[in-house]
């Protein structure tokens, strides 16, 4: 609302304004976070009728935020609570509120952060987050990388940086090895980057939804016989559907044999690396060619902010470095990444704060302890549902993803795994998601969220107990 006093000022209110607008959200996001273990784990029920009353002609004046903030409520409440303890559904995270105060220092200073030159201590302060973040994978020092919006195009970069390193400026017989199980952004990514279908090689996997290396070895010498170019080996590193772990030592060896780029797809399962088991959990890590990694999953960081991470940095400024004139000279901050030459983005946030300040203020050790738990929920859960008749897992967590089917007992298993799943969700505590994998359709549940603790995972279990016997008709 424009304040009567200033009309020639309009968008600057004063300090008191200012005060006053950020206290009323600072309330509103306060009280938002504070009923999160009561709310609905989901309710979309009307969400589309409310979703065209936002569909309206751009405001000629304003109204006050009070009115603003009002309207807002529903749309957040009709939705589901991904930032609630009873999301245990696809790949949760969280959000810790430290990354959205920095968000709000990040924005309201609006420093340049995609030149070293225009702000080289905050611009140190996001390569620092990036140096961390290689020393909790185990790399060893020279490794570099990049904040992004998200695992996606932390795999698009990866995949463009792979084909500069390893294919001629004619690349389409390049070949890129994968398993059924990879992520869909790698897909996405291989196309924007210039190939398509006819560049994948889908390798098998075994019973446990892991690429067979001896496929892999097989699958390269015929591709090479055949004369195409294998470039890259895409390694799983905690699957989407199951949280599946490829074995990357072997995927490594056998890319070096053949001079291949191995990148470890860790968005989901990498930070689980930084626990007391984490080598084991996730052995060769550091010995791959780059790897994505997503603070805003297993960092419990807001949706935004992803990594890639890559032993020769040199290699994003080769595959995007451009000359430019009308940009600060780099020299005058030596040393310091600019990040223009080895990102897609110029003018881009200040994600590095968003990491930064709840390590400054918590240490890894908070992060550890929280991941260590999740592991442990995750076997606590599927130790529960194996014991259980009615259910069949699929296999022993291998990070914090539980996988199981319903067993059919004399009905489609797939239909009545469906069903409890429906049932579960509709108490409105929890949020589970399904998957198919090789036509089957499997329930899961993905304990990683920061405010997921046990009382919640145990309300998941009783529930999928509870429902599936009173559909058993016992
Ligand atoms: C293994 C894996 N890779 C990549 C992605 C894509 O990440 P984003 O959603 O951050 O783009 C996901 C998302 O869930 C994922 O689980």
């Amino acid at each position: 609302m424009v304040s009567a006093e200033k009309p020639d000022r309009p968008l600057e209110p004063d300090p008191e304004e200012l005060r006053n607008l950020l206290d009323d959200c600072v309330s509103f996001a306060v009280e938002h976070i504070r009923t999160l273990p009561e709310q609905p784990s989901f309710d979309v029920t009307g969400a589309k009728q409310l979703a065209l009353t936002f569909n309206e002609p751009v405001p000629e004046s304003g109204e006050p935020l009070e009115t603003v903030l009002e309207r807002l409520r529903p749309a957040f409440a009709k939705s589901f609570t991904t930032a609630g303890p009873g999301y245990l559904a696809y790949i949760p995270g969280g959000g810790i509120p430290a990354a959205a105060a920095a968000d709000l220092l990040a924005c309201a200073t609006n420093r340049f952060v995609g030149v070293s030159a225009a702000a080289p201590a905050l611009v140190q302060i996001e390569a620092t987050v990036i140096q961390w973040l290689t020393s909790l994978m185990g790399c060893p020092p020279g490794w570099g990388g990049i904040l992004t919006s998200g695992g996606s195009i932390a795999n698009l970069t990866a995949i463009v940086a792979a084909r500069t390193a390893r294919l001629p400026e004619d690349f389409l017989s390049g070949v890129i090895y994968l398993t059924q199980e990879t992520h869909s952004s790698l897909i996405k990514s291989a196309r924007i980057a210039g190939f398509s279908d006819r560049n994948f090689h889908w390798i098998p996997v075994d019973s446990r939804l892991r690429m067979l290396p001896d496929a892999l070895e097989e699958a390269i010498r015929q591709d090479r016989a055949r004369g195409l170019s294998p470039f890259l080996i895409v390694a799983n590193a905690g699957t989407t559907n199951t949280g599946a772990v490829d074995p990357i030592p072997d995927l490594v060896e056998t890319g070096q044999r053949h001079g291949l780029w191995v990148h470890a797809d860790a968005a989901y399962g990498g930070v689980f690396r930084i626990t007391r088991e984490g080598e084991a959990l996730l052995p060769g890590l550091p010995r791959c060619d780059s790897i994505t990694l997503d603070p805003h999953k297993g960092l419990f960081l807001p949706y935004g902010t992803g990594s890639l991470l890559i032993r020769e940095q040199e290699w994003l400024a080769k595959a995007l470095r451009v000359e430019t004139h009308y940009l600060p000279d780099p020299s005058a901050a030596e040393g310091i990444p600019n990040y223009t030459e080895i990102t897609a983005e110029l003018s881009r946030e200040f994600r590095g704060l968003r990491v930064w300040l709840p390590f400054k203020l918590y240490g890894v050790r908070a992060f550890r302890q929280q991941l260590e738990e999740k592991l442990e929920l995750a076997r606590w859960a599927y130790r529960e549902l194996k014991d259980d008749p009615h259910f069949e897992m699929l296999d022993e967590p291998q990070l914090s993803i539980v996988a199981f089917t319903a067993r059919g007992m004399g009905r489609d298993r797939d239909s009545l795994g469906a069903e409890i799943l429906r049932r579960v969700n509709e108490r409105r505590r929890v949020f589970l998601s399904g998957t198919r994998i090789d036509g089957r359709y499997v329930l899961r549940i993905c304990v990683l969220s920061f405010r997921s603790h046990r009382e919640r995972v145990e309300e998941a279990v009783v529930a999928l107990k509870e429902e599936a016997r009173s559909l058993a008709g016992e």
